[in-house]
């Protein structure tokens, strides 16, 4: 695996894979990689010839009094995860070799509606930061397709769109949900939990689950939902949000039948997404 930090070197590199007709698979990180992570570059390995994985702690997308500083950096240790999962090309550029103008005077990727609300609510201009710097590497990368996550369930739906509105000819693949085995979403963010608090983390699938069944007993959305945030509550989270959309992240009407349960909870330190699919009766 080569590991590259420098743009020019990427092209270069990138260029001779081209020239031998290879298919480009893309799998962007922000590193403190778990097998959520490596379920994207195995998925990638299906996909294309060649897997580049990028590692960026993309400040663009923290706001102010989030954990930027305090994210988890772990790069010798990705780097042989990367490795061993049969990554060609470890993509790891410093602040200023993707931003050398700095943040401020960066052009943006602003993507309406289907940022707003959820994560895009509680984490204002969050997406702007993604869409930029995922848009950035695409162009850097020019991959032919691009894995990501369904536990970043809006983000994948962000990621989609602006894809499609801006015509780049890039395949997206979202890919399951990896969980620990009490069915905790695998997240570099579990790391900020205590004993006491990993012990409880389980409680947000849980309750989704119950909350899915609920909803394909036929039962009131807004009394299950009314439930799962006492529920949430009682486990010791603080609800960010949590809510029913139909799969394109459209507010539920009497016609959906697939449909989404989306959570965000924050427990002690840390801030935890989970979603699960409901088919409505
Ligand atoms: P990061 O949180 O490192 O996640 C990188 C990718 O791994 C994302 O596509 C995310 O959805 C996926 N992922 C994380 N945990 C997962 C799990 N348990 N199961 C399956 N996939 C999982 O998401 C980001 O970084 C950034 O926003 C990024 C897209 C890299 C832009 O900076």
């Amino acid at each position: 695996m080569r590991t590259l930090r420098d743009i020019t070197d990427l092209r270069s590199t990138l260029r001779e894979y081209r020239q031998h007709d290879h298919r480009i698979a893309l799998v962007p990180t922000m590193g403190n990689l778990h097998a959520g992570h490596l379920a994207l570059v195995a998925k990638a390995r299906q996909h294309a010839d060649i897997v580049v994985t990028s590692l960026f702690v993309n400040p663009m997308q923290f706001g102010p009094n989030e954990d930027l500083d305090a994210y988890p950096r772990t790069f010798t240790e990705d780097q042989a995860k990367l490795a061993d999962a049969g990554c060609h090309v470890l993509f790891a550029p410093s602040n200023t070799a993707l931003y050398p103008n700095g943040l401020d005077a960066q052009t943006r990727v602003h993507v309406p509606k289907v940022s707003e609300g959820l994560c895009g609510g509680a984490r204002p201009g969050h997406f702007d930061g993604v869409s930029t710097v995922v848009t950035l590497l695409f162009n850097l990368v020019q991959p032919d397709v691009a894995c990501f996550g369904e536990k970043d369930y809006q983000q994948l739906a962000v990621i989609r769109k602006f894809v499609r509105d801006l015509h780049m000819p890039i395949e997206i693949i979202g890919v399951p949900i990896v969980r620990a085995e009490d069915g905790l979403a695998l997240s570099s963010r579990n790391g900020y939990l205590s004993a006491a608090e990993r012990a409880i983390a389980p409680a947000l699938y849980r309750t989704l689950c119950t909350l899915r069944d609920a909803l394909e007993r036929g039962e009131p959305v807004e009394t299950v939902l009314h439930q799962g945030h006492q529920d949430l509550k009682a486990a010791g989270f603080i609800p960010d949000y949590l809510e029913l959309r139909d799969t394109h992240l459209n507010p539920v009407s009497s016609a959906t039948r697939d449909a989404v349960l989306l959570a965000a909870a924050k427990l002690g330190p840390a801030r935890l997404l989970d979603n699960l699919s409901v088919r409505l009766p």
